[in-house]
């Protein structure tokens, strides 16, 4: 079986619900105290064994691309101010791993988007990280996926249990379960709006492993909701035909394409920095006793 080594991430989405910082800086970019987002996938992958990453981007994402680019000026200061840990650090972002740039020219779904990765990805399986879906587990997310593959030599989806409320602008997941966290899924449905059209609690959030046979399934499928190739409705196609198998992963998922999810990211995180995690606790307590 093809180990995974190809990894796509997908972030050339309007980013509508973080208007209006989104019409400048891409969501994708936002920070997690000091870091972009998109450096938590990037390690997130790599730290999975993806060795080659692609990067949908769009009109106003250039952002994306230069942080992963040297930026000689900073070298030059660095060097000169004998900030030797700051070079390496910004080195070390450049080097993690070989990742390309591909513009999708209109932002017509994340079904689309994934389509826009065929010719990098060929014949083999890869993973999709969504571009605003931060994840911190002790092991990666996309690991846990992969080793899933590697078992079941099928698709694999990433879920976790989502309240009925909320199961309404997700995806519900008819899953048998075969084993720990693991389920046989043979159909889903895309924003079910009344407790019958729902299936389970289970719910596609942020990461995939897929076969390449979603491309053909992606170029056969019809626009669905928004008129946007939805991923969703090729990858129950898949289910359907062949089954994919559902994961229910380990970790906590940060929806970075949301204001409450970008300030959440952030508070826990600066919880744990170094730097930070001592006066920001004390801060937090403080004002959290005058609420
Ligand atoms: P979302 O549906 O969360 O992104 O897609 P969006 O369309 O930008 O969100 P809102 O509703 O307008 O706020 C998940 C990921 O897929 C990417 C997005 O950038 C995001 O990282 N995406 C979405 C694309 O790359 N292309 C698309 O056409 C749509």
């Amino acid at each position: 079986m093809k180990k995974i080594t190809k990894a796509v991430i997908p972030a050339a989405g309007l980013g509508t619900r973080m208007l209006p910082i989104s019409r400048t800086v891409p969501k994708e970019i936002l920070p997690i105290v000091d870091r972009p987002s998109m450096e938590y996938l990037v390690r997130e992958a790599v730290a999975s064994g993806i060795t080659d990453i692609l990067i949908i981007t769009g009109r106003n994402k250039e952002a994306i691309e230069n942080y992963f680019d040297y930026s000689i000026e900073y070298k030059d200061v660095l060097a000169h101010k004998n900030k030797q840990a700051e070079l390496d650090d910004m080195e070390e972002v450049c080097k993690l791993a070989n990742i390309y740039f591909l513009r999708q020219k209109e932002a017509k779904g994340l079904g689309h988007a994934v389509l826009c990765a065929e010719k990098f990805i060929g014949d083999e399986p890869f993973a999709v990280l969504y571009g605003d879906d931060v994840m911190v587990a002790d092991k990666p997310v996309t690991k846990q996926l992969c080793e899933v593959y590697e078992k079941y030599d099928k698709a694999v989806v990433g879920v976790c249990e989502v309240p009925c409320e909320d199961l309404k602008k997700y995806c519900s997941m008819k899953a048998e379960k075969i084993e720990d966290r693991t389920y046989m899924t043979t159909d889903m449905v895309e924003k079910p709006q009344t407790r019958e059209e729902m299936f389970s609690n289970l719910s596609i959030l942020g990461r995939v492993v897929l076969t390449p046979d979603i491309f053909d399934i992606l170029k056969r499928t019809a626009p669905g909701r928004g008129g946007e190739l939805q991923l969703t409705d090729a990858m129950k196609q898949l289910a359907r035909t062949v089954g994919v198998i559902s994961y229910e992963y380990e970790g906590k998922r940060y929806d970075m394409g949301s204001k409450l999810g970008f300030l959440q990211a952030n508070v826990e995180e600066a919880l744990k920095h170094p730097e930070l995690k001592d006066s920001f606790r004390a801060y937090l307590k403080d004002i959290a006793a005058k609420l």
